[in-house]
């Protein structure tokens, strides 16, 4: 039974209470057995049965929950840095799709990836996030969209899942665009979508969510909404890639349908804030993608005014936002989004358990929780978040284990 001591402030994130509330505990100590939160309060109020236990000293660092980022396109074949290059001269995302590139050219590439050759890719990334104090990902499909290679990224999220490091939570994306095959017959796409591809997840079990991209250059709200309830009819929840590039309706439909989450909104209405606000349905903002598509960001304080809550996440992918740093987003969140340190980090723990269904034993570190949480070489969370370094992490723990470990590296902050 591990004890954690001298955390110089600990974030336990509990998952109710509003956007700001993060239960920061100064000075603060936690316990853990079996891969579960026991105890964590501050360290004079430490219980005595604890004392004579296995102690891990902070060094006075903070501790956060694991960071979950609930938004991720995770496996893809080849990159799209030509198209970086042409963006930054003025080129738009969407006039590049038009001309076949975007989400196109990286269907193309994942297409003639080997399976192995993806799984191997998805498990060096994984390598590197989890050195950023990220311990849960969802990731979707749609890189594929054809029968074979969307099972067979399932069949990836699967396989990176029994590696034991970070946990995927997988996502059909199959609606992300239309295919070339069936450019001039876009129903008969989402027929096979709703009569083939759905049915086939639905036997392997390997989806938790349906996605659908709500644009101009992708899908209606209409056929968005055909194809969520075809996968909530197979058990899937869904969630909605909503208003990113235009007001298109996506907020609308992900309260209809009752969405787990609406993500990017970068172009919501004041009625589409009004919708989710009523429903529940968790806004997760992606400022990754806003800063790299040089998009104006979500109306986060309207959001959270509304009492929406509002998630954090990379959106990482290898168009829009070709970056998995997700305490970099969190930085931005802060500057491009006005939101507080505090709401950002409720944003990529709490929040974004919530986002993926996983809130009743992730993003937390309250007792009876799972003991996944990073320890931080910061004093707290305004100066992490302040202070951006390429990596602040010096720990990561799932289930109770060390999966990241440079604790012994010299602080960079004297405070005592
Ligand atoms: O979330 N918006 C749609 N899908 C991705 C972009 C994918 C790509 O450009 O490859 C996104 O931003
Ligand atoms: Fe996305």
């Amino acid at each position: 039974m591990p004890v954690l001591k001298n955390i110089s402030a600990l974030y336990t994130c509990p998952p109710d209470g509003g956007q700001h509330d993060v239960g920061e505990i100064r000075n603060a100590a936690m316990v853990w057995a079996d891969g579960q939160i026991i105890w964590s309060g501050p360290e004079p109020d430490l219980p005595k049965i604890y004392k004579g236990y296995l102690t891990y000293d902070a060094r006075g660092r903070m501790v956060i929950p694991g960071l979950i980022d609930c938004h991720t396109h995770l496996a893809f074949g080849g990159w799209r840095a030509d198209e970086f290059e042409m963006r930054s001269l003025g080129r738009s995302y969407l006039d590049i799709a038009k001309a076949g590139g975007g989400i196109l050219s990286s269907v193309d590439a994942t297409r003639q990836a080997a399976p192995e050759k993806l799984l191997e890719k998805c498990r060096v990334l994984i390598s590197h996030i989890v050195k950023l104090g990220v311990t849960t990902i969802e990731a979707k499909t749609g890189y594929g969209l054809d029968l074979d290679t969307e099972l067979s990224v399932l069949r990836v999220y699967r396989q990176l899942n029994n590696i034991g490091l970070i946990e995927i939570i997988p996502t059909y994306l199959g609606a992300h665009t239309i295919p070339p095959e069936y450019s001039k017959d876009r129903r008969k796409y989402m027929r096979t979508i709703i009569n083939t591809v759905l049915p086939m997840v639905n036997i392997e079990g390997s989806a938790r969510f349906i996605d659908v991209f709500v644009e101009d250059s992708a899908f209606t709200a209409d056929e968005a909404r055909r194809i969520l309830m075809a996968g909530m009819e197979f058990g899937l929840r869904a969630k909605v890639h909503a208003d990113q590039l235009s007001a298109c309706g996506g907020a609308e439909l992900a309260a209809e349908v009752g969405a787990v989450s609406a993500d990017h909104l970068e172009r919501v209405t004041d009625q589409g804030i009004q919708r989710l606000s009523k429903t529940g349905v968790v806004a997760v903002s992606l400022p990754l993608a806003s800063f790299y598509l040089k998009q104006p960001p979500l109306p986060a304080r309207k959001l959270i005014d509304s009492k929406v809550p509002v998630a954090v996440a990379t959106d990482f992918n290898p168009g829009s936002a070709p970056s998995w740093h997700l305490p970099l987003a969190m930085t931005m969140a802060c500057t491009m989004q006005s939101m507080s340190p505090a709401e950002v980090l409720k944003g990529a723990t709490a929040y974004a358990a919530r986002a993926i269904s996983v809130d009743d034993t992730l993003g937390s570190l309250q007792p009876g929780m799972q003991a996944d949480f990073a320890i931080i070489d910061a004093p707290d969370v305004n100066h992490w978040l302040y202070h951006f370094r390429p990596n602040a992490c010096v720990a990561t723990y799932k289930k109770g284990r060390a999966l990241h470990d440079v604790s012994e590296t010299e602080a960079v902050y004297p405070w005592y």
